[in-house]
């Protein structure tokens, strides 16, 4: 879509690099860390530090009363705004959390990657470096027993509650890591938000605009411009940025009403001042303000009073600082009019404000100012079904309570996953559905899996079968929000059971087949042995003697603990291991498969010798061939590697298939001799796949490919064992 003459459109829209663009893009000149990476872990902690015993060993209660005190010990250098940080946190813990998108579980509070780029440095998250700064010496006191991740989140929850606001519990347990997410793809604009990007909403396009994994409609924000789409005023336009990005983040429209409202319950916007006054954000600030970013040459320094963030000013309740039911009130009983902030920013004002329901200045409580609204928050007034649930909100302030406490708290352990990783005190007693719920399963004796072992090896069930079913089952796992996995056998319930990719008549059989055979262990248990068993008769039959390990104990979830909606974004569009894609796609078939290796936690080695091994266990989705470079079907062999990097083959794309499809013929002798797709030809093609996919065709590395594919394999299988670790 760029024209001849380089105008039109600055993206091609129909296709993108799996990463957009990156901190590398944004900050060429930042110090290059991670030159460092190949000498050691980044992870000062080592790797035997085990954050969950350390977190147990915490002062809890200790840390909370700290944190409360630190509410309103304000600092000079960074004024608390009517003497309380309460809401200057809640703002920080939200924005933790309010990365998270359901597309591929990125994104959440359960690392800390506010502390680096590009977060630390996003227009919307102006300022929280002091919020950050003001939390330092709590950090450092308790050290090791309490994560930067757990403390913005615990440090949002002790705001609300100082401030009379209704909390539903907390678990701990984000383990912190020390470098910026390098998978993560925030976009391809190279503007930000306050730049004058073009909102990833148009009007006249609709939605699918907000591409891929997206949750928010413009770079450099959490969800939407708060003065409205690309800077425009309308609430009701407003309202459907607010519906499509909350919702990416799996919160419903009466979760998004209760998170503003409850939220803008509290605290107020800064914009009193020149924003042209600002510096560079973080990632790129002086050397000398030591990580400040937004540092202000205003005379004050730009700090209380005068201090500039979203450029818009002022209150949303004349309460700022306690729960109350004064949102509703204020607007949806008064009329509002347009009007700009000192700083320039579009933002609404209660037309004849009454004196006793304007708000005190954060920096005089004996000075009145007016109340405001953003364009975002009049969406909750002025579109028709935010309205009818601000109105339910506003004459139930008990139902309204409950919404708020319960939406913050899925905010933020959204992206926990199984409650089994909650630690602490305060973890609600309550399971709710969005946790996935697995009941707890028994570990079987060896002489049942034994014998379950036998029924399955003399069931007619073929390797390739047995294997298809297993990884479909356990490779939904993915390490961004903890979700999916073999636990639970959700493979057997919608809408995992109807999934094209899973060959939904095929899955059946088998399914219904392992049923009958498990005896005692669950289904889940039964389908990764299945796995077992057909790895281990694959092995024997490529003439080799190395164990396939299995753990039980695995739980069967029912359909009515699977929430089908939320599992819905879990169905991959395409998957590398079963060469699987059934269109093609705006991201490289290879990129693909590489992102979903990532969501399995997997290293190259490990991404490589799974690759190689189930293609000849004939692990391919349907009938397809591709990559099934063996004669020796469902043997475990490293034909797959051998016959790629020799040179025997000629390879060139199938015509009409879009570069999606290859095929190989012989050198000499011209006739065909294998197919492929990109997900394959990519180990021969890639110098640093080849480095490794070379490994596994040497001679005398037979055995070694097997055991490499089978610590692969199992890695896979458990990867959702947090039973097994607590
Ligand atoms: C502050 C926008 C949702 C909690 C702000 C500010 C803006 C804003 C522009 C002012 C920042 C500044 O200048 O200091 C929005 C928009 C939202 C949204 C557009 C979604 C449509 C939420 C949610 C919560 C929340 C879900 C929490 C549950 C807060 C708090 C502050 C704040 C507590 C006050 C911070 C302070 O006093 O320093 N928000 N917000 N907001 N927001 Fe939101």
């Amino acid at each position: 879509s760029i024209d001849k003459n380089g105008g039109g459109c600055p993206f091609d829209h129909s296709v993108r690099s799996l990463l957009g663009r990156t901190n590398r893009d944004w900050w060429p000149q930042a110090l290059a860390v991670d030159i460092l990476s190949p000498n050691g872990p980044v992870n000062p902690m080592g790797d035997d530090f085990d954050y969950a015993e350390a977190f147990k060993q915490l002062d809890y209660d200790a840390l909370k009363a700290d944190l409360v005190a630190l509410m309103t010990d304000s600092q000079p250098w960074w004024p608390a705004d009517y003497g309380h940080y309460g809401p200057f946190f809640i703002r920080m813990a939200w924005h933790a959390a309010g990365t998270y998108r359901t597309g591929d579980g990125r994104g959440g509070a359960n690392s800390g990657q506010q502390r680096f780029a590009p977060l630390d440095s996003w227009p919307d998250n102006g300022n929280l470096d002091k919020a950050r700064r003001l939390l330092w010496p709590i950090k450092q006191k308790y050290g090791k027993h309490i994560s930067w991740a757990d403390l913005f989140i615990l440090t949002g929850n002790v705001a609300i509650e100082s401030m009379g606001g209704p909390v539903f519990g907390f678990g701990g347990g984000r383990a912190d890591v020390y470098e910026p997410e390098k998978d993560i793809y925030w976009g391809e604009e190279d503007k930000w938000v306050n730049e004058g990007v073009e909102t990833r909403i148009r009007p006249d396009e609709g939605y699918h605009e907000l591409d891929g994994p997206l949750a928010a409609i413009q770079m450099g924000l959490i969800y939407v411009n708060p003065e409205g789409p690309g800077g425009n005023p309308d609430p009701l336009l407003s309202a459907r940025d607010m519906k499509a990005t909350f919702e990416r983040m799996a919160m419903n429209h009466e979760e998004t009403v209760a998170l503003t409202a409850g939220g803008h319950t509290f605290g107020k916007a800064h914009g009193n001042g020149d924003p042209s006054l600002l510096g560079a954000a973080p990632a790129g600030g002086d050397l000398t303000a030591l990580g400040f970013g937004w540092v202000s040459t205003h005379e004050s320094g730009g700090i209380g009073e005068h201090t500039v963030t979203s450029g818009i000013e002022g209150a949303w309740v004349n309460t700022p600082t306690e729960w109350s039911e004064n949102y509703f009130r204020l607007l949806l009983d008064y009329e509002y009019e347009l009007v700009r902030s000192p700083a320039g920013a579009q933002q609404w004002q209660p037309i004849n404000q009454r004196e006793e329901d304007m708000a005190p200045a954060a920096w005089d409580s004996s000075i009145k100012v007016p109340t405001m609204m953003t364009t975002a928050d009049m969406a909750l007034k002025v579109d028709p079904e935010f309205r009818a649930i601000s109105e339910r909100f506003r004459n139930d302030h008990e139902a309204f309570k409950d919404a708020f406490a319960r939406a913050w708290f899925k905010l933020t352990h959204r992206d926990m996953g199984p409650k089994v990783r909650y630690l602490g005190p305060d973890v609600p007693a309550e399971d709710l559905i969005w946790q996935d719920p697995v009941p707890a399963g028994t570990m079987p004796s060896d002489a049942d899996v034994d014998a379950v072992k036998a029924k399955i090896r003399d069931s007619g069930l073929t390797v390739s079968q047995l294997i298809k079913t297993a990884w479909a089952s356990a490779s939904t796992y993915r390490k961004s929000d903890h979700r999916g996995g073999a636990n639970g056998a959700r493979i057997r319930l919608a809408p995992q059971k109807d999934w094209e990719v899973n060959e939904p008549e095929m899955l059946a059989k088998v399914l219904d087949t392992l049923e009958g055979l498990r005896g005692t262990l669950s289904m889940a248990d039964a389908i990764v042995l299945g796995g077992v068993v057909g790895l281990e008769k694959a092995i024997a039959d490529a003439g080799f003697s190395v164990p396939v390990p299995f753990t039980g104990g695995r739980g069967d979830a029912t359909q009515e603990q699977t929430d089908v909606d939320s599992f819905a974004p879990l169905e991959p569009q395409a998957d590398g291991f079963r060469n699987y894609q059934p269109k093609k796609l705006r991201v490289l078939t290879e990129e693909m498969l590489l992102d979903r290796a990532s969501l399995l936690g997997l290293s190259v080695p490990e991404m490589t010798v799974l690759v190689g091994g189930l293609r000849v266990l004939g692990a391919n989705h349907g009938e397809r061939g591709h990559g099934h470079f063996t004669k020796r079907a469902g043997q475990l062999t490293n034909d797959f590697f051998v016959n790629l990097l020799g040179m025997t083959n000629v390879w060139k794309s199938v015509e009409g298939s879009d570069d999606q499809e290859y095929i190989a013929s012989d050198r000499a002798g011209g006739h065909e001799t294998w197919r492929a797709t990109r997900a394959d030809l990519v180990f021969g093609s890639n110098s640093e796949l080849r480095a490794v996919a070379e490994i596994y065709a040497e001679t005398g590395h037979e055995e070694k490919f097997v055991k490499d594919f089978v610590k692969a394999w199992t890695k896979v299988m458990n990867a959702d064992r947090f039973d097994l670790a607590a």
